[in-house]
C-alpha cells in the first residue's frame, strides 16, 4: 500500500526499510511531525503512519479524510493522543503495536533508578574532571525495599520481575490483577495503601481520565519522605508543579522521567542551540536528584526491529481486508 509516513527518524528509516522487503509498502517519509499543515504532504497514500508526538485531533483528521486516508498506523503502543471519536465518525481505523519489547522500557526504568540512587551520572562526570571525592554520592540497597507499581500489564510485570531479582519486596495496583505478578509475590493493594508504603514507585499505567495527575500535591502528601518515584509511562501521569514542589521540600528524594507533560514540543528533537525554552522542564533539570531521559524507554534495537514489522503487517492485514490490532 503507499503509505505517508510521518515524523521520520534517520533510524525509522532504517529499520522500516528493512522490514519492508518482506511486505513490499510504497512508503513515502516526512520529516515533519503530523499537523493540520503537514497533512497537506499526503497525496494519495491511504494509510498514514504516525508516532506518539504527532498530532492526531479531530481537525487533522478530518484534513486526513478529506485526503482519503483510511488507515492510521501508529508505529507506537500508546493512543491516548489520537481523538477516536472522531476517527470512528469519519470512518478512519487505527492500529497500534500493542507490544514490542516490554524488557525495553522496564530495563530502561532500572537504568534510571540505579542511575539515581548510587548517583552513577555525577560519579562519572566528576571522575572526569579529576575529583575521585564520594561527596553526596551515598545511595542505598535496593535489597528489602518496597517497591509500588501501578499498572502491572506487560512492562509494570517485566519490571516486577527484574525487582523481585533485586530482593525488593514488591506491591502493585492494578484495575485488573496479573496471576503472573502474584506467582512472583507481587502484593496487590489499594492505590492509597501503595502510596503511602512505598521506598519506590514506578508508573506503567496508561493515561486515561482515571490516571491523569495520579500524582499530585494529594498523593505525594501521603507518601514517605524522600520517596523515589520514577515514571517511563505517560507525562501527564503525574502532575510535574507538584514534583518541583516535592524535590523543594524534600518529599521526594529521587526522580527519574523518561517522559513530560508536555514533551510534544521537545522530546525527540536536537534543541541545543536554543536551549531549553519550557521553564518548567528547565527548573526540573536544575536538581541534583532528577534525570530525565527523552522518551527512550522503547528504543532497543530489538523493540525497533518489531515495531517496524508489525506496523507494516498492520497494514497488510488493512489491505487485505483484516484490521489487526485495531484501537478502540
Ligand atoms: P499494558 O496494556 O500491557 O498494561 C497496562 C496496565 O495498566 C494494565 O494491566 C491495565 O489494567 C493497567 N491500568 C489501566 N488503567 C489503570 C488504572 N486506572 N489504574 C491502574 N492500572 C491501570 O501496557 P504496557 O505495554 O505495559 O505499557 C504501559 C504504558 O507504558 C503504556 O500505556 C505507555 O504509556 C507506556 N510506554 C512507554 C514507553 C516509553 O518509551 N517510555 C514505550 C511503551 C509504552
Amino acid at each position: 500500500m503507499k503509505v505517508a509516513f510521518f515524523n521520520t527518524k534517520a533510524y525509522d528509516k532504517t529499520f522500516f526499510e528493512l522490514a519492508n522487503t518482506d511486505f513490499g509498502h510504497q512508503i513515502s517519509y516526512f520529516s515533519a511531525h503530523l499537523s493540520v499543515e503537514s497533512a497537506a504532504l499526503v497525496n494519495d497514500q491511504k494509510v498514514v503512519c504516525a508516532f506518539i508526538n504527532d498530532d492526531l485531533s479531530a481537525d487533522v483528521l478530518n484534513v486526513l479524510q478529506r485526503k482519503g486516508v483510511e488507515l492510521i498506523a501508529l508505529r507506537s503502543a500508546g493512543f491516548n493522543h489520537v481523538d477516536l471519536t472522531a476517527a470512528k465518525e469519519l470512518n478512519i481505523s487505527v492500529v497500534r503495536v500493542p507490544a514490542y519489547s516490554p524488557y525495553a522500557v522496564a530495563e530502561h526504568t532500572v537504568g534510571l533508578l540505579l542511575c539515581l540512587n548510587r548517583g552513577i551520572h555525577r560519579a562519572h562526570n566528576r571522575v572526569r574532571e579529576g575529583d575521585f571525592s564520594l561527596r553526596n554520592l551515598m545511595g542505598f540497597d535496593l535489597h528489602g525495599k518496597t517497591v509500588g507499581i501501578v499498572g502491572t500489564g506487560k512492562i509494570g510485570q517485566a519490571f516486577a520481575t527484574i525487582m523481585r531479582g533485586f530482593g525488593c519486596r514488591v506491591v502493585a495496583y492494578d484495575i485488573v490483577e496479573n496471576p503472573i505478578c502474584k506467582e512472583l509475590g507481587v502484593e496487590y493493594v489499594s492505590l492509597e495503601s501503595l502510596l503511602s508504603c512505598v521506598d519506590i514507585l514506578s508508573l506503567h499505567c496508561p493515561l486515561t481520565p482515571d490516571t491523569f495527575h495520579l500524582v499530585d500535591d494529594n498523593a505525594l502528601e501521603t507518601m514517605k519522605d524522600g520517596v523515589t518515584i520514577i515514571n517511563t509511562s505517560r507525562g501527564k501521569l503525574v502532575d510535574t508543579q507538584a514534583l518541583i514542589k516535592g524535590l523543594k521540600s524534600g518529599k521526594i528524594g529521587l526522580l527519574g522521567l523518561d517522559v513530560y507533560e508536555e514533551e510534544e514540543a521537545m522530546f525527540f528533537e536536537d534543541l541545543s542551540a536554543t536551549g531549553i525554552q519550557d521553564d518548567v522542564l528547565a527548573r526540573l533539570t536544575t536538581f541534583p536528584n532528577v534525570i530525565i531521559t527523552s522518551h527512550q524507554g522503547f528504543f532497543t534495537q530489538e523493540a525497533m526491529k518489531n515495531i517496524a514489522h508489525t506496523t507494516l503487517s498492520n497494514i497488510a492485514q488493512f489491505e487485505s481486508g483484516t484490521i489487526q490490532n485495531a484501537v478502540s
